[in-house]
């Protein structure tokens, strides 16, 4: 019974141990992805600054964040995160930041810090949260730089005093946002961890009971028969008894 007790004590406890592993292993590979895309965003934004002279101009969906936030939503349109370009001073609405990347965003303009990540919600609900600084380039001032040097598109749509003017190489110009909702990947790893339970517990038995029996067969039977054989010796006086072992008996 004690020997029971422990292993199954031992099971929980490795199997406890194997769901924190999974945890973990599931966090590091949203972390990768996160970086992932955060840097092909980045990226993107980066070369479409450096290389678009006035097309803008004629066609809008050729800004560089739009180009990226396209290309990323593409991208992402299958798969269980969601990924945007955000900045306290957004000129599209759709870019302003949650309460959440506001803090962050807070966070990269007085620290040196470029990413942060973390989960946040509750159990069930879990967000796994990633973010990484944008920082500006020379090129970004063609259109975030000072109002009078904007291309016309520009000035047309956002006013003069309008705050995603006047950016500084080496500013924060904004960040890319990276959400992924853990709860599926939580439910799964449940279902891995009961099934592993159960094999385990089945494993525990099969080896409980094949214990027991040799036990039983080499030990206990052998034992008996020598003190039974003793008991009839005492008993008779007879010393010329033998006792022979056959494992077989039950
Ligand atoms: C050709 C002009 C142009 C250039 C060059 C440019 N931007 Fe922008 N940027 C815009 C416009 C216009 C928007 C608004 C896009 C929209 O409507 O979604 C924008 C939006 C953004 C946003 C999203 C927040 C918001 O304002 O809605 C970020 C972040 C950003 N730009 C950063 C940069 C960085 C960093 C660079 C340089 C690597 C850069 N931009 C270069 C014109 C430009």
């Amino acid at each position: 019974m004690i020997l029971l007790s422990l292993l199954l004590f031992l099971l929980l406890v490795t199997s406890y141990l194997s769901f924190r592993d999974q945890q973990d292993l599931i966090l590091k590979r949203a972390l990768n992805e996160g970086r992932g895309v955060a840097r092909q965003l980045i990226e993107t934004t980066d070369y479409m600054s450096a290389h678009v002279r006035n097309e803008p101009e004629k066609n809008y969906a050729l800004v560089p964040q739009v180009v990226a936030t396209q290309i990323a939503k593409q991208i992402s349109s299958e798969a269980h995160y969601q990924v945007r370009q955000i900045s306290t001073n957004y000129r599209n609405p759709e870019n302003r930041p949650d309460e959440y990347e506001a803090a962050q965003l807070k966070t990269f303009s007085t620290s040196p810090a470029r990413e942060v990540y973390e989960v946040t919600g509750n159990q069930g609900d879990n967000v796994f949260r990633y973010m990484q600084a944008m920082v500006t380039e020379e090129s970004c001032l063609k259109c975030h730089g000072p109002y009078e040097s904007a291309p016309g598109f520009i000035q047309q749509r956002y006013p003069a005093e309008h705050p995603s003017y006047n950016y500084s190489v080496g500013q924060i110009a904004g960040a890319v946002s990276f959400s992924m909702p853990l709860a599926d990947v939580y439910r799964d790893i449940g279902t891995n961890l009961r099934q592993d339970l159960i094999y385990r517990l089945i494993i525990l038995i099969l080896v409980f009971l094949t214990i027991g029996s040799l036990i039983r067969r080499y030990m206990i039977v052998p034992i008996s028969m020598l003190s039974e054989s003793i008991h009839r010796v005492t008993t008779t006086g007879n010393l010329s008894e033998r006792i022979t072992f056959d494992a077989s008996r039950d």
